[in-house]
């Protein structure tokens, strides 16, 4: 069966496919309202330094063990170790959980692109003259177009996902992502050139320690569940990338380039959100959480006047550009889990039955958080939490960050880190960063990981453990 196994069609593909992965609405629309809402610089600087010792460590790591078993991420820890192959299945669950408010937010992005179009050309679809909160609250509590413009996400993620390695995936990928640096390259030069916009600048780049002393914890927990989220990691994702890539390959090298890649995005998202935001709204408005995107943004886009709509039109899309590429990655672990089931069992197995089935299963838990509307349409709240809220709590807050931690239990204690140097020496490459990886697997990241995840813990059941 070995032979059968699709692969990437060149270097280039992979990096785009696997940015496309790592670079979504965590970027854009998360890592700019989180570095708002705990304290710009110092929230940065957390960041960076878990992406460093963290994030890359357990990048190289998912990519050795994909491609050391050449399968899905639940049968690769069926492959290398008995008593840890349930982490496989929570890693195949956690992108399920994850497209059920994934697509619902993609489709908000549809919904954006729309209305910004509608504006431009004085169409009746615009936001007939409402301000941001309005455009957004008249959104999500129209339920049925919620689910419509969910609905379609799922439409176009699924065919990407059906056309496979080669034909789909790194198609289109190859040509969005490049296309989405480009328009983002666009907004930064109008949110920073904004009158006001140096407060902004300021506000990300200019040292202050404060927000550290005041609230570690909390600090250090969301910027490490959002370098988990943005990275693509702690579930199947990169498994599952790496298991098509080519033996000859550096993966270390590969793993830069991702992180690199995904952070230097992620920067320049705040680039052109955060001062654009300060701009028009002053620090309130940087700091207004989960609903920067989607009705500060607007606001900013409406207060410039006629050309307004255009980058607003420009900007929706290219969120929904790196929305869709990390949809598709997330559909992929689930598919590709099933081509394994079927490999198995000696079957070539069909890659588009097994998507839209995935998709279909995805869309029905979907149409519940369209539905719900941030909990603002009358639908029973679980645990208290509005359906979003509670699909993200598992999966991003519990089940990303307790898959890195045993990932790296799994690595350093159990399989034997050769396991993994072997991997990366493969095709004469040389393990460069051998020292700095066993420490960082044996001790850096569980450490991380298990502060994070109290933090995580913490914060979501607002328990008050660190004060
Ligand atoms: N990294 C993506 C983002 O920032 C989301 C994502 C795609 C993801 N695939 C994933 C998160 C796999 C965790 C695991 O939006």
């Amino acid at each position: 069966m070995e032979n059968k196994r699709a692969t990437w069609g060149s270097t280039f593909g992979f990096l785009m496919a696997a940015v496309g992965s790592a670079v979504g609405l965590g970027n854009i629309w998360g890592f700019p309202y989180k570095m708002g809402a705990n304290g710009g610089f110092a929230f940065l600087l957390i960041y960076l330094a878990l992406a460093v010792f963290v994030g890359f460590v357990a990048m190289v790591a998912e990519l050795a063990l994909g491609r050391k078993t050449g399968k899905g991420v639940i049968a690769t820890y069926q492959t290398l170790s008995k008593k840890f192959s349930w982490i496989g299945w929570m890693g195949a669950l956690s992108p399920f959980l994850i497209m059920t408010f994934y697509s619902v937010l993609g489709g908000h992005c549809l919904k954006y692109m729309v209305v910004n179009l509608g504006d431009l050309f004085g169409a009746g679809f615009g936001s007939a003259g409402m301000n941001g909160t309005d455009v957004f609250v008249s959104m999500i509590t129209n339920q049925g177009e919620a689910i419509l413009y969910t609905g379609l996400f799922m439409v176009l993620t699924c065919v990407i996902v059906m056309g496979g390695i080669k034909g789909g995936i790194e198609k289109f990928t190859s040509v969005a992502m490049p296309a989405l640096f480009v328009m983002l390259c666009i907004v930064i030069v109008r949110s920073v050139t904004l009158p006001g916009a140096v407060e902004g600048i300021k506000f990300m780049f200019a040292p202050n320690f404060k927000p550290l002393q005041e609230n570690f914890m909390s600090v250090l927990a969301t910027a490490g569940g959002q370098m988990f989220f943005s990275l693509s990691l702690g579930m199947g994702a990169m498994i599952t990338y790496g298991s098509y890539l080519d033996k000859k390959e550096n993966l270390e090298k590969n793993a830069l380039l991702v992180v690199i890649s995904d952070t230097l995005v992620a920067l320049m998202a705040g680039l052109a959100v955060l001062p654009a935001a300060f701009a028009l709204g002053g620090e309130g408005a940087a700091m207004s959480g989960p609903k920067l995107l989607f009705v500060t943004l607007q606001d900013v886009f409406a207060a410039m006047g006629p050309i307004g709509p255009l980058f607003g039109f420009v900007f929706y899309t290219l969120v929904f550009i790196a929305a869709i590429t990390s949809a598709i990655s997330l559909v992929e672990v689930i598919t590709a889990h099933f081509l394994d089931k079927a490999a198995e069992k000696g079957k070539e197995g069909s890659r588009g039955k097994y998507t839209i089935i995935a998709c279909v299963a995805i869309m029905a838990l979907a149409a519940v958080v369209a539905a719900d509307g941030l909990g603002s349409n009358g639908l029973p709240q679980p645990m208290g939490f509005c359906w979003l809220d509670f699909m993200d709590l598992w999966s991003e807050g519990i089940m990303m960050p307790l898959g890195v931690m045993l990932m790296a239990f799994c690595i350093g204690y159990e399989i034997k880190l050769s396991t993994v140097k072997n991997e990366i020496e493969q095709g004469g490459n040389k393990f460069a960063t051998e020292k700095f990886f066993t420490v960082c697997i044996k001790f850096v990241v569980p450490i991380a990981m298990v502060l994070i995840l109290a933090g995580q813990i913490d914060t979501f059941f607002g328990l008050g453990l660190f004060g």
